[in-house]
């Protein structure tokens, strides 16, 4: 069986080294896995008042999910959390209320920061976010990729072999983690 896994990544900007991770990634995906990613750009802001009437944006979105067997979401860290736009994201998915898209499915979450703390501030407040709308998010491996505009040459390619390692190491991890817990 394929499992087909929302990629979701919390930076909107184009040479972002959360979505070039992201990229390496998906380009390294084990054969169970189908990896696509999920625009969450252009999301109108949560409003409970446009609830009776959502935006198409947000349908599409709570679809998208909906459709998804597994997640892995890819987060930068903003002033020591979340950036707004996943957290925006998180919450259009997770309304109207009882009709939670995000609920049960297994998920992963990478951060990762041109920085050396590695954007944990960020990935931890995403598991709390994510325990709440009962996402069952992979404990082990954690992924703290720090330093990141050191791991990529100018044409975005991953060029560190240990961090190539790694990857592969919390790809097989997640692998199992979906196939455990997926529907
Ligand atoms: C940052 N950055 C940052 N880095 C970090 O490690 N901890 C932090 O708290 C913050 N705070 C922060 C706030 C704002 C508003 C911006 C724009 C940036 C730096 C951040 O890690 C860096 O810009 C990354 O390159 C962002 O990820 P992408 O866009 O490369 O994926």
């Amino acid at each position: 069986k394929k499992y087909k896994i929302a990629v979701i990544v919390g930076s909107l900007r184009k040479e972002s080294f959360n979505l070039k991770t992201a990229k390496a990634m998906m380009e390294m995906a084990p054969e169970s896995l189908d990896m696509s990613l999920l625009d969450i750009s252009g999301l109108p802001m949560f409003n409970e008042d446009l609830e009776g009437n959502p935006p198409k944006e947000w349908e599409t979105l709570r679809e998208k999910i909906s459709d998804a067997d597994g997640l892995l979401f890819f987060t930068p860290e903003y002033n020591r959390s979340v950036p707004g736009v996943l957290k925006n994201a998180i919450d259009v998915g997770s309304r109207p209320y009882g009709e939670n898209s995000w609920n049960g499915k297994p998920a992963a979450i990478v951060s990762v920061s041109i920085g050396n703390i590695s954007g944990f501030g960020a990935n931890h407040h995403l598991r709390q976010s994510l325990t709440f709308v009962n996402v069952p998010t992979m404990a082990q491996p954690e992924a703290y990729i720090g330093d990141a505009s050191a791991l990529y040459d100018d044409n975005g390619k991953l060029t560190n072999d240990s961090t190539k390692e790694f990857f592969k190491t919390y790809l097989d991890a997640f692998e199992e983690w979906v196939h455990t817990i997926a529907k």
